[in-house]
Formats: structure tokens, sequence, C-alpha cells
């Protein structure tokens, strides 16, 4: 594998938002991402073996923590560990600041995710090392938006006319503010936000897609379902809501049986982030379109392998 290209745009730089990436930088990043998955289904290489990984997880993960750790090591590299924090000072009220300063003494890069919106940017804006935002709040989750698009792409080269239903808790679900807002940059897709009214997508978001392209929303996803090429369906994101009582009564509101699939177009993609808690039954995992708990997840492997070899200017 090269150890240089003029192409990569990302040597030393933080990956915050979706909204920092080209067209161009999409495709460089799918491509790069597609070499990972030879290296990763090889087994090794020791791309990053100069370089150590912290990954300071401040909310519960096993996806993103996974596969970012997995990713260093089938680099090459080392990492350190950081998950609930109960061990590290900052149970003793170690601001999120100092904890960052003191990780960029020890490592390369680090990854981070935190409850706050913003708190990637703050752990950025005093880091010397690239930072990279693996969920702030229910602000975004830009890698996992590129594993999702990354896998969109895989299945459907061309995105034009391409209908996705993003279906759940658009409202605090990070993963579809970021996904919506990078597909718009990849075509003219055609999106059904499904949503109870009080989870709708953020105003925000509605926006930025608008301007670009045609967007319905709807409550029932029998609606929608026989018209979609993606299924793109989260939780309702439990930890984001103040009181619980609402939680119970909007927890079960979608759920993909094998009889809703079989209103589903035949070549459609049924995907998730992960973790489910009841929003897909056990019976469609058998289901050939259903690609969460195979493509989508390993791709997320790929995908951030390709981003730190990126950043730490491998590839
Ligand atoms: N999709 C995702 O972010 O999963 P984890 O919370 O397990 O990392």
């Amino acid at each position: 594998m090269k150890t240089a290209n003029t192409k990569n745009r990302f040597v030393g730089k933080d990956i915050l938002s979706v909204d920092q990436f080209s067209r161009e930088d999409l495709d460089w990043i799918f491509s790069k991402a597609r070499e990972m998955r030879e290296v990763a289904q090889k087994g090794r290489t020791n791309l990053l073996s100069h370089a150590i990984l912290t990954a300071l997880f401040y909310e519960p993960s096993s996806r993103t923590f996974g596969s970012f750790v997995s990713a260093m090591q089938k680099l090459g590299g080392g990492f350190i560990p950081l998950q609930g924090m109960t061990y590290s000072s900052v149970a003793k009220g170690e601001t999120l600041e100092d904890t960052v300063r003191t990780f960029e003494c020890y490592s390369d890069v680090i990854v981070i995710r935190h409850p706050e919106v913003g708190s990637a940017k703050r752990a950025a804006a005093v880091a010397s090392v690239p930072v990279i935002n693996a969920g702030d709040g229910a602000g975004e989750h830009p890698t996992q938006a590129l594993l999702d698009a990354f896998t969109i792409v895989n299945t459907f080269p061309k995105i034009d006319g391409l209908k996705v239903a993003l279906v759940g808790d658009l409202l605090n679900g990070r993963t579809v503010h970021s996904l919506s807002k990078l597909l718009v940059k990849m075509g003219k897709v055609e999106f059904f936000f499904v949503s109870p009214k009080i989870l709708s997508m953020p105003q925000e978001i509605k926006d930025h897609v608008n301007k670009r392209i045609q967007v319905s929303e709807v409550e029932k996803l029998e609606e929608v379902i026989g018209k979609a090429d993606v299924v793109y369906i989260t939780r309702i994101q439990k930890e984001r809501f103040s009181d619980l009582t609402s939680y119970e009564k909007l927890k079960n509101y979608y759920v993909v049986t094998k009889t809703l699939m079989q209103k589903a177009k035949k070549n459609m993609i049924l995907m998730h982030p992960l973790p489910r808690v009841g929003e897909i039954e056990a019976e469609v995992d058998k289901d050939k379109r259903a690609v969460y708990l195979k493509e989508q997840m390993r791709n997320g492997l790929y995908i951030r392998m390709a981003l730190l070899a990126a950043v730490l200017g491998k590839i």
C-alpha cells in the first residue's frame, strides 16, 4: 500500500461533521475504504505501527468503539480504551478540555463520544492531534453517516432518484441528522421522513435538505415502505427523554415485521445503525434485504480504517 497520496486532504484534520466533506472527498474516502476492506479481509498491516489512538467514550458504545479499536489494530497501531470514565480522572471532576490535553500527550489521534452537542468541537479546539467525532449527543455522528452512505452506494451506485425512508426518532437520532445531510451532497435522493410528530426531524436539517431535494413527512411507515429503495430505521432514543412516560408511549411506535417486509420492494435494503431495541423483529434478520447485521456493520470497520490512515497521513 502507498504511504503518501497528494489527494489526501485529511492529514492532521479533525473529523467533526459531515458538513466538511465535498462530493470528491466522499468518493475518495469510499475508494480508500474499499482498499481497507481488502487489507482487513487478508489480516493486518503495519501502516500505523507508529501510532496510538485514544478512544474517549463518555457514552455507551459497542460498534463505534469496537470498530475504531479494531481498525487501529488492523492497521498495526495501539490504543488507549476509555469507556464510561468511572476509572479515569473524569470521575474526580476533570473537565473535557483537561482530559483531551492529557490524552494528546499519550496518543496521535483522539476519538470522542460525549452526550453534549458540540463536545467534539470543544475537544478539537484544545487538541493538537486530530479529533474524530464518534457522536456528540443528539448532534452528529459523521463516521456512522459515512459507513451508511458507503453501504448505500455499494448497493445503489446511482444515487439520483433513490428513495430513502428515514424512520423513528428523527429529532434525537444523530445518525439520521448526519446521513440526511450527507446523502443530499451525493445526488438527487428523495426522502421520506417517517416519525411521530413530536419526534420529527429538526427544522434546521429540514431546511438544509429541502433546498436541494424533495422531502415528504409521514407518520405511518406502511404508507411508504412499498416505495422506498432504502429503509433506515432508528430506535427511539430513551437517553434523550427527560420524561420516561413519553418514551414508554413511543418506544414501540415502529416495528418492522416479516409481514411488513412483504410490502417492501424486492431489491430494497433495510438498514439500522443499531443497537435495536425492538424496532426490527428477529425473524426479519434472515431476509436478504436486511443489511444491518452484515454489510452495514462491517463497513464501519473499513471506513474507520480509511479515516484513521487519512488523518494520520498514511494514505
Ligand atoms: N451505531 C452506533 O453508533 O452504535 P454504538 O452506539 O454501538 O457505537
